[in-house]
């Protein structure tokens, strides 16, 4: 199966299920997770075996162009994908349990409560005839017995937490009175009301201008450091992983293509596409603004090539690459999906 991990050599056996294993107790452990929707035309793969692990109070970045399925992954770990028309298949298991066996009522207390996702655009999120401190109150009340009193006293430290001044008038404020970075800071609150261990974070800046992007990114990392809370830090923007996080998932058309601890892949990537995202950045110390540079475009679910599906832009590729490749582990916590990665050596942001 192209979702486990196969060691370099037996001396270097680790594998990334390896990595599960060695931490002492992974806190999200996602095995060959495939996803795809029902269509008109048939059944539509978008995911494949996507596997991966996650420490507690880890911060990891999923990067990937548009398409690659970073969305989707985070939305199938929470279950928050349309019951008609998604397939999900893998285990995900969280503290032990597996998610995706969970009835719908569990899953429902799981979700805000151990896991908190939030989006790019907090204005869909927040709903506009409710105060917010009514909505960050009512995320603890829903979870916690609590009075009215309780939930709004809450809902005013975790206003402050996140950096909001005024606490006490500002959760009296409707989301239209908010500014775009205020109101991302009221879903953070939201989301890091209960306490949850894992927050996954999609894209959270993208909507914002490029001084409050710098402070929500800070926030969510120094919130994570203080609370001990994992992250799922989703974003095209390898600078912000860079600052962020302390390992890095590359996606590409639907699958996991490196896995790796961000220093070493910053200065060694190990898969040519994470390499090229790389040499696309501007320079780390300026960072915003991805510009992609690798020639060619993700293919889309409907034209999935076999064998290797970064081939057709990859300048590495060579007979052999039209072969199914799995994830071949360089160290016990560093694997590429790419058979020639033994051999590349391939650029990284920093040299
Ligand atoms: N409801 C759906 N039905 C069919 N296909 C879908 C659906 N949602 C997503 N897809 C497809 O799944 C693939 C992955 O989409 P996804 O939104 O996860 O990408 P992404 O990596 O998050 O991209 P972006 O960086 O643009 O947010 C895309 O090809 C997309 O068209
Ligand atoms: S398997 Fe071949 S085409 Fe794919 S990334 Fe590796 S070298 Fe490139
Ligand atoms: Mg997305």
């Amino acid at each position: 199966m192209t979702g486990q991990v196969e060691p370099h050599t037996s001396r270097q056996a680790p594998s990334l299920h390896g990595r599960s294993a060695a931490l002492a107790q992974p806190l999200l452990d996602v095995r060959n997770l495939s996803l795809s929707f029902t269509t008109a035309q048939g059944a539509l793969p978008v995911t494949r075996n996507v596997s991966f692990s996650i420490a507690p109070g880890e911060r990891v970045g999923l990067v990937g162009e548009s398409g690659c399925g970073k969305t989707v992954t985070g939305l199938s770990l929470l279950r928050l994908l349309p019951t008609q028309s998604a397939r999900i298949a893998g285990d995900v298991l969280f503290d032990g349990t597996d998610l995706l066996k969970l009835s719908p009522r569990r899953m429902r207390a799981v979700r805000g409560r151990d896991i908190a996702m939030i989006f790019q655009e907090p204005m869909s999120a927040l709903d506009p005839v409710f105060t917010v401190g009514d909505q960050i109150s009512e995320a603890y009340r829903v979870h916690f017995p609590a009075s009215k009193a309780e939930g709004r006293e809450r809902a005013i430290a975790a206003l402050r937490e996140v950096g909001i001044p005024a606490p006490e008038r500002r959760c009296d404020e409707y989301p239209h009175q908010l500014s775009g970075g205020m109101r991302q800071r009221v879903m953070i609150a939201m989301a890091l009301i209960c306490k949850p261990k894992l927050l996954i974070a999609d894209e959270p800046t993208t909507a914002l201008d490029v001084t409050v992007q710098a402070q929500i990114t800070d926030l969510l990392r120094s919130l994570s450091e203080r609370t001990g809370t994992a992250l799922i830090f989703i974003t095209h923007d390898l600078g912000v992983v860079a600052e962020t996080c302390t390992r890095m998932i590359t996606m590409y058309a639907g699958e996991v293509v490196e896995d790796a601890p961000v220093d070493d892949v910053l200065t060694r990537p190990r898969h040519p596409y994470t390499s090229g995202l790389l040499r696309s950045l501007p320079g780390l110390s300026k960072r915003r603004g991805v510009l992609s540079s690798i020639p060619g475009r993700v293919p889309s679910p409907q034209s999935m090539p076999a064998g290797c599906r970064f081939r057709s832009r990859c300048a590495h590729a060579v007979p052999g690459c039209e072969q199914e490749q799995r994830m071949i582990a360089l160290t016990p916590d560093h694997a590429a999906r790419c058979w020639r990665t033994p051999e590349l050596e391939l650029p990284g942001a920093v040299n």
